[in-house]
């Protein structure tokens, strides 16, 4: 039997008068890495203060995935929902109890790998556009922002799937509706984290723009819901989000505009952010490290042998080298590595040497990727150490249990086309500079160009 500790037993950074250790957590723009640092120091589940408040965190693997598995009913998300619905995007994210597993069912379908291969003529599409886009800038010997063309590439995608409206912010300038929505998922993060709640006191011109924007959304969502509808009104299986949102359903009520535009804008959200600083990330990683691309190059050019992308998502099966580089990226990278919960009971958690008792409603923040960390040398790059036996401690870059991350599939899918072609036609160089962190909810690379080369064979098929 493993000793039981409460929360009072535990440990963490010597709390400051009046503000905890909201001060020292600010001491880096990529909070996980201080989260990760004094998980090393303390122990992988430990104590820290919001002002007077406690607050456990656990990067501990057995204590991560019981919170995981053990919801809709024993754990819910903390701050996030009211977060979301104070921004209008309150979607299947941030939804608790019935509402979610009603969501729950819409958003897994339409995100099943049974429509993965109708997607692909979506994600296909935008990265053809992207690859247009990154061959304009070789022949032009332009350095790209490449966090900043991705999104717009898994916007697109979302957007598609979302809604099946071709948003094409690839093909725009900066005034695009891409453009706009990348003014409003930053705010997420910003409220999230804010020590106080400033938007509830006092409206910014940025809060009017956001609001102009959903209209926006909403306007969109107007036009398609018609269609959506009478499409689902044959009996046709949905083939959008949306379409699985309007499908008639006998014994439950029908969802109102503002909740349709929630749940669009939350699956826009939701692939857009997370997708693109994964792809960011490997790229990045490849490009600092020429002989990884190389491996990553000559398997891509065998696979995938046409010069677009490919016509069936089946051809990128064997990408072994592409899929390890974005695989350790993730490692490296973590796209989400906190989320907050809350036990909605007393509840006592197995965890790594000792027993946790959370009383109902204690929040305890869960380090998602820490596990990831043990491995011999955890900062380095190292693709090829997942062709051997991964020693690492469980960690879960898609959270886990019934909430696991539906869209994970189509992530992985756009990371190895865009991954997989970028490689094949470009030597993507640094562009020097430093390229930075910061966590808003995700974590992304800042200041991020890369120099894309056309190599002499994809020079070649662009001429003919
Ligand atoms: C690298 C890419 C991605 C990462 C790292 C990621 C990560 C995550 C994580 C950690 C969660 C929370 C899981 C949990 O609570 O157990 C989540 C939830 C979710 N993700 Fe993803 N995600 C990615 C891409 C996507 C994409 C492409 C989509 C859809 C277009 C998507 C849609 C969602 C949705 C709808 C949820 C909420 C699920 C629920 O609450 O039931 N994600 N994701």
């Amino acid at each position: 039997m493993n000793p039981v500790r409460t929360v009072d037993d535990l440990t963490g950074p010597r709390p400051l008068p009046m503000v905890g250790n909201l001060v020292q957590m600010r001491t880096d723009r990529a909070g996980h890495r201080v989260y990760d640092r004094w998980a090393h120091e303390y122990g992988p589940t430990y104590l820290l203060r919001f002002g007077k408040m406690p607050i456990v965190v656990s990067g501990d693997g057995p204590i991560v995935e019981a919170v995981l598995r053990d919801r809709p009913d024993g754990f819910t998300r903390t701050r996030v929902g009211p977060v979301l619905e104070s921004l209008g995007v309150d979607g299947v994210f941030g939804a608790e109890g019935a509402t979610w597993r009603r969501l729950r069912k819409m958003a897994a379908r339409s995100l099943s790998g049974a429509y993965l291969r109708d997607y692909f003529t979506a994600v296909a599409r935008s990265a053809a556009r992207l690859h247009a886009r990154w061959t304009a800038a070789a022949q032009a010997g332009a350095p790209v922002d490449v966090l900043d063309d991705v999104r717009r590439f898994t916007l697109d995608v979302s957007t598609a799937l979302a809604i099946g409206h071709d948003l094409n912010s690839l093909g725009t300038a900066g005034d695009g509706l891409h453009s706009r929505l990348a003014e409003l998922f930053p705010e997420v993060g910003r409220r999230l984290y804010a020590p106080v709640p400033l938007h509830r006191f006092v409206t910014l011109p940025r809060d009017r723009r956001r609001e102009a924007t959903i209209r926006e959304v909403g306007a969109l969502v107007r036009e398609r819901h018609a269609q959506a509808r009478a499409r689902m009104a044959t009996g046709a299986a949905p083939a959008t989000f949306l379409e699985a949102l309007v499908a008639p359903l006998d014994d439950e009520r029908e969802f109102t505009h503002e909740e349709l535009v929630g749940n669009v804008l939350t699956m826009m959200l939701a692939g857009q952010d997370t997708t693109s600083s994964l792809i960011a990330w490997t790229l990045h990683h490849l490009a600092e490290d020429p002989d990884t691309q190389e491996r990553v190059r000559a398997e891509a050019a065998t696979v995938l042998r046409e010069f677009g992308p490919p016509a069936d998502p089946a051809a990128l099966r064997g990408l072994r080298h592409t899929d390890a580089a974005i695989q350790e990226s993730l490692r490296l990278r973590p796209v989400v590595p906190v989320m907050g919960f809350r036990p909605t009971r007393h509840t006592v958690l197995h965890g790594t040497g000792y027993d946790l008792s959370l009383p109902a409603g204690q929040s305890i923040l869960l380090l998602l990727s820490h596990g990831a960390r043990a491995v011999p040398d955890p900062d380095e790059f190292r693709p090829k150490r997942w062709f051997g036996t991964m020693t690492a401690q469980p960690f879960f870059p898609f959270g886990a249990g019934p909430r696991f991350c539906p869209g994970h599939n189509l992530a992985l899918l756009e990371a190895t086309l865009v991954v997989g072609l970028a490689c094949r036609d470009f030597r993507m160089a640094p562009d020097g500079g430093k390229v930075g962190e910061k966590l808003a909810f995700t974590a992304f690379p800042t200041a991020l160009r890369l120099r894309p080369q056309l190599r002499p064979e994809a020079a070649g098929a662009t001429r003919r």
